[in-house]
């Protein structure tokens, strides 16, 4: 939708986790297990909005509690107990704002491919070592700048969540 404008205060950002070759998921879970990244994500989203694609949807299982779930399919009839079905990322920000003034675009692949252009913060766990993944993260380095960092072991991985701006 090349015409399409954010809603009007709305903040829009992206949290992910992404490994070292920008993996971020396989057989439609997510290819590793660390709660506190998982521990980190439930505080920066709750009360918030994620708009999130059906695979991603299917893959979790349920809503998210405290949050509002947003699920994008292209299936006409698709129902989703506990959340608001859209047919495009762009109704998922309109459906958002109704909601709350912060929007989390969640994923997976195909989703963050369509929102990030909307986005203006990037939540990111660099995750160590590669893990067989099968969906990616686009790039977007060219276009954002790192603002701060924390690094932290949890069992066998080393992570970093990285907090990056939309350049100027
Ligand atoms: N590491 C992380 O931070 C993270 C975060 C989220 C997800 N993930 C992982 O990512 C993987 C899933 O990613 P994915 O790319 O395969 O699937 P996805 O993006 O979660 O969902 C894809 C589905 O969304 C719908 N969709 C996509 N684009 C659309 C559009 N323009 N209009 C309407 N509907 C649209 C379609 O649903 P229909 O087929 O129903 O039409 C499509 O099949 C999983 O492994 C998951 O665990 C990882």
């Amino acid at each position: 939708m090349a015409d399409f404008t954010v809603p009007a205060g709305l903040d829009v950002r992206v949290i992910v986790a992404m490994d070292e070759e920008r993996g971020i998921g396989k057989n439609n879970d997510v290819p590793w297990h660390i709660p506190k990244d998982w521990a980190r994500l439930k505080e920066l989203t709750m009360g918030h909005s994620l708009i999130m694609g059906r695979k991603t949807w299917d893959g979790i299982g349920k809503p998210l509690p405290g949050r509002t779930n947003i699920v994008v399919t292209r299936q006409s009839d698709f129902k989703a107990e506990g959340a608001i079905v859209v047919h495009s990322v762009e109704d998922g920000l309109t459906e958002a704002v109704k909601h709350d003034p912060v929007a989390y675009i969640f994923g997976g692949e195909h989703i963050f491919k369509d929102g990030l252009k909307y986005v203006d913060k990037i939540e990111l766990t660099e995750v160590s070592g590669t893990h067989g993944a099968d969906t990616f993260f686009p790039e977007f380095e060219h276009n954002f700048h790192e603002v701060s960092s924390e690094a932290l072991d949890e069992g066998s991985h080393h992570i970093r969540f990285v907090d990056y701006e939309r350049n100027a």
